[in-house]
């Protein structure tokens, strides 16, 4: 009796140290059955320990290819690690290190197995490359682009007066592109590394508005867009960067203007709905298919890659909008109907 209240105390000891481990853990039996497992398992898989005690772990986490790792484990007697991208019954990425424990006269033994959530890093990873194989990509373009005018110029094309003249242009034209590609990324990077300060004062939406409307107005005229603003400048007052505000609305507006048709218009509205603000930026253009909505804010996303080329856009001003706006404590929003036009919103705390 008192044998059985001391092996309680110690399990319960043992498992209160198990549960304050970030890493998931499992001890396992000779027979492979489950004997413990923490808090960090019963989370990431949605079960409790007393619901699979004594039961083979493949009941509990229904794995194949787990189980056929642990099964070869618990033969070969050594220690192991997997690394194993899970479908299912969760979709994660784990690294697995299984340890046997005991002797094979004991009647002590079974394996020790640690999960490592290994997702998130393995995803930044991937992003990470996706972003570097996007970004060499963009850069080609253009610099192709210039070295054939170039050549084509020092192989005689400077004779040729007014061909080489328009050459120049479209040097130079692509020297501009590499230039603002160059200046979004190198924004990006500073918003990832979490280096950049906020530089938050008093700022007022509508006065912004109007300020970045006057840096777009040969744009807008030459497409002959009527522009109409509702921001109620009593309301739209708020602590934020101006700075970087003042970016959302060049991308934003630069987006209505360019997608727009001619003689479209664009809408500027704000709410107040509860703590936040809320600005929508509309346009009657050609408005975005259902299946692009959910990826329009992923860096270098373009609808379509030719139609978007044309303007010469690379498909990073929304997500540097998205990134600035979460910076603020906001959200970004987008509503679209193909051919007609969309809404593109956002929220800031009102307190800032
Ligand atoms: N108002 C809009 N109407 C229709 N399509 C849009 C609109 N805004 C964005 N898009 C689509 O979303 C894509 C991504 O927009 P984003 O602003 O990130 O890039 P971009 O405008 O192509 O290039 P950049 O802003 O870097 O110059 C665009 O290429 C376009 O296909
Ligand atoms: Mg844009």
């Amino acid at each position: 009796m008192l044998d059985e209240i001391k092996e309680k105390k110690r399990r319960g000891q043992l498992k209160a140290l198990l549960d304050s481990m970030v890493e998931g853990v499992i001890v396992l039996d000779a027979q492979g059955k489950i004997i413990l497992l923490n808090a960090s398992i019963e989370s990431i898989f949605g079960f409790k320990e007393e619901e699979f005690l004594e039961h083979p772990l493949i009941e509990a986490i229904r794995n194949p290819e787990l189980d056929k790792f642990l099964k070869e484990v618990l033969e070969s007697r050594r220690i192991r690690e997997l690394e194993l991208e899970m479908v299912s019954p969760v979709e994660k990425i784990f690294k697995i290190r299984a340890v046997f424990y005991g002797k094979q006269d004991e009647e002590i033994r079974g394996l020790l197995v640690i999960f490592n959530d290994m997702t998130a890093l393995r995803k930044l990873e991937r992003s990470k490359a996706e972003f570097v194989a996007n970004v060499s990509h963009e850069l080609r373009t253009p610099l192709a682009s210039i070295k054939g005018f170039v050549e084509t110029l020092r192989d005689g094309g400077l004779e040729d007066k007014k061909n080489s003249i328009r050459f120049l242009e479209i040097i130079e034209s692509n020297v501009t592109r590499l230039e603002l590609l160059i200046n979004d990324i190198l924004e990006l990077s500073k918003m990832d590394s979490g280096k950049i300060a906020l530089n938050k004062k008093g700022v007022n939406l509508k006065v912004l508005v109007e300020k970045t409307l006057e840096i777009m107005k040969p744009l807008i005229k030459k497409k002959n867009l009527a522009v109409e603003v509702k921001l109620d400048a009593k309301y739209a007052e708020m602590r934020a960067d101006q700075g970087m505000l003042e970016q959302v609305f060049l991308n934003l507006l630069d987006n209505a203007v360019k997608f727009n048709k001619y003689g479209g218009l664009i809408k500027i509205s704000g709410e107040i709905i509860e703590s936040m603000y809320k600005v929508s930026v509309s346009d009657t253009g050609m408005g975005i298919p259902a299946e692009d909505l959910p990826r329009i804010f992923e860096r270098f996303y373009r609808v379509d890659k030719g139609r978007a080329r044309e303007p010469g856009g690379t498909g990073l001003g929304l997500s540097i909008v998205k990134h600035i706006i979460e910076l603020h404590g906001g959200t970004v929003e987008v509503k679209s109907k193909n051919g007609e036009g969309s809404i593109f919103s956002f929220t800031l705390p009102k307190a800032g």
